[in-house]
């Protein structure tokens, strides 16, 4: 988004329900207020929190605005240093109304404050537990609210988790579905909102260099990781009952692969994008169940050390069953069959409290004809890896081969990087700036469609049924990088997993060859 040229989003009326929630304070206000004082917001814009807990207009100014005072001189904060000047101006526009997202009362008092409201525009944030998702928006359609013509629009974003399964989230989309239309749905993926993200696109298609190469002639197999340092935090009751690949992989993980895997969309709008997206998670190959559970290992951290701290194992951490078989980690591996990649498997993993944050996609390009090397001291070539990486070092590093200099032919793997923050200004940002500015222009491109969240889930549910007969879980102590068998899941197809945080910038590249020399990748 360059803010000098994108204009403030039109006026309107977000409700937040959930508004006593830690989303809401975290990252959906902060965000708000980010653009607000980016001009991105107008004038008129009201933002209305419902939630069941006490409260009014001043008190929940004052929990957000305390919130915010205790991350403002904090450069580790989510949201970046925050300058707190225009807070009293931003505060302003909070609202609150206090009531049940069951009762009419409270869909009463939402009419109300739209109709006193200088426009008929009204967004409806769902940031609640989501088994209320489907009973607000028929609430919100029995009051007539969902209603839009030329002059007012009225919206729903919906947070994940949308769906625990595919029959779950089949369910939900014919609920909402029954009271508005697709245009009128923006679900919300938080990965989507992050520029780097976004830039994977803009790096396949708008540069010739990689698209020529960005198949199965070229390409041997993709990794795409999301490791985590942190532990569960304090949603032992949520993360117990879903675990890694729930949480993780038919969302935030194949919004990765869909950036990386789609064809060409035929033009950068929602419509044809998402099609593109739909139509690659749609050619996933479905496994059976002995097939998802050959292909997939489950992990749980036990007690370890991160950093020289001593980290409690999962099942010690509060809200988790003390026998749970809930996994924190999950590898798995996908075939897409279609003809860009048939034969070049897409290798997967996410963890908690793994040994460094790394968000990555790693392409491994088949390594070039030896034969001319014969008579050389080079005894093999090594594949050409192109690293994204999404966080914490947002950035492109492609590895290739070099003359090491000397008298005889001999190479060495070195390492062309761009990183993020050389070129550009990143301000802090929790991903959800862009989110919600595109849902209050009404922009759906960045949103999943009904087609892309059920296909998302039907190239995972071999595997949910397959555990569901079959909980076996690997441990791994907190701090290492998953469990031993994840490594067999990649060594049996001669391949090995690209070292977790390798890659952080030009400055670790020393780190990043000493861990790919451990690997056996450089010689
Ligand atoms: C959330 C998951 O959706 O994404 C969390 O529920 C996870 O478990 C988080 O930690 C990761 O997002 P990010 O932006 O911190 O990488």
């Amino acid at each position: 988004m360059t803010h000098s040229q994108t204009p403030a989003a039109p006026p309107a009326t977000l409700f937040l329900f959930g508004a006593s929630g830690d989303l809401v304070k975290r990252l959906l206000v902060p965000s708000l207020y980010t653009l607000f004082r980016a001009g991105l917001l107008a004038p008129g814009l009201q933002i209305v929190g419902i939630d069941r807990v006490p409260g009014d207009d001043e008190s929940f100014r004052q929990h957000l605005g305390d919130f915010l005072a205790g991350q403002a001189n904090d450069p580790a904060a989510e949201t970046g240093e925050i300058d707190l000047e225009q807070w009293p101006a931003f505060a302003q526009c909070l609202h609150y109304i206090e009531g049940d997202f069951t009762q009419a009362s409270t869909y009463r008092q939402v009419t109300r404050t739209i109709q006193a409201s200088a426009t008929g525009n009204a967004l409806f944030y769902l940031a609640t537990a989501p088994r209320f998702f489907a009973d607000i928006a028929e609430r919100l359609g029995d009051a007539g609210l969902l209603q839009q013509d030329a002059e007012q629009y009225r919206r729903i974003v919906v947070e994940k988790p949308f769906g625990h399964d595919l029959a779950s989230a089949r369910a939900l989309n014919e609920r909402l579905l029954a009271v508005l239309s697709e245009s009128q749905l923006y679900r919300i993926d938080h990965f989507l909102g992050k520029e780097t993200v976004q830039n994977i696109l803009v790096a396949r298609f708008a540069n010739v260099l990689f698209e020529p190469l960005w198949n199965n002639h070229y390409i041997d197999h993709v990794q795409i990781t999301a490791a985590e340092t942190v532990g569960i935090e304090q949603r032992g009751s949520f993360y117990d009952k879903n675990g890694a690949l729930r949480d993780m992989v038919p969302n935030h993980l194949f919004q990765l692969l869909a950036m990386v895997a789609i064809e060409p969309p035929a033009a950068f709008g929602a419509d044809a994008l998402r099609s593109e997206k739909s139509k690659l998670l749609g050619a996933i190959r479905p496994w059976t169940t002995e097939e998802a559970r050959h292909n997939s290992v489950r992990g749980q951290y036990r007690a370890g050390l991160w950093k020289g701290e001593p980290i409690p194992g999962y099942r010690d951490e509060s809200d988790v069953a003390a026998d749970s078989h809930t996994e924190t980690y999950v590898a798995m591996k996908l075939m897409i069959d279609n003809w860009r990649w048939a034969g070049v498997p897409f290798y997967f993993r996410t963890g908690k409290r793994m040994g460094a944050r790394d968000t990555e996609i790693a392409i491994c390009f088949k390594p070039a004809p030896y034969a001319q090397f014969r008579d050389t001291q080079v005894d093999r070539l090594e594949s050409n890896y192109l690293i994204i990486q999404i966080q914490p070092d947002e950035g492109i590093w492609l590895d290739f081969e070099a003359k090491r200099p000397g008298p005889t032919l001999d190479m060495e793997t070195i390492q062309m990087g761009f990183a993020y923050e050389d070129f550009f200004e990143l301000p802090a940002s929790t991903g959800y700036e862009t989110l919600l500015y595109d849902c209050l222009t009404g922009d759906q491109m960045l949103f999943q469609r009904a087609d892309t969240i059920e296909n998302g889930w039907r190239a995972v549910q071999p595997f949910l049924d397959a555990w569901q007969e079959d909980d076996r879980v690997d441990d791994y102590a907190a701090g290492e990088d998953g469990p031993a068998s994840a490594n067999e899941l990649i060594e049996r197809d001669g391949r090995m997993w690209h070292p977790v945080g390798a890659v952080t910038g030009p400055d670790q590249t020393a780190r990043r060859k000493s861990n790919l020399r451990r690997h056996g990748n450089v010689s």
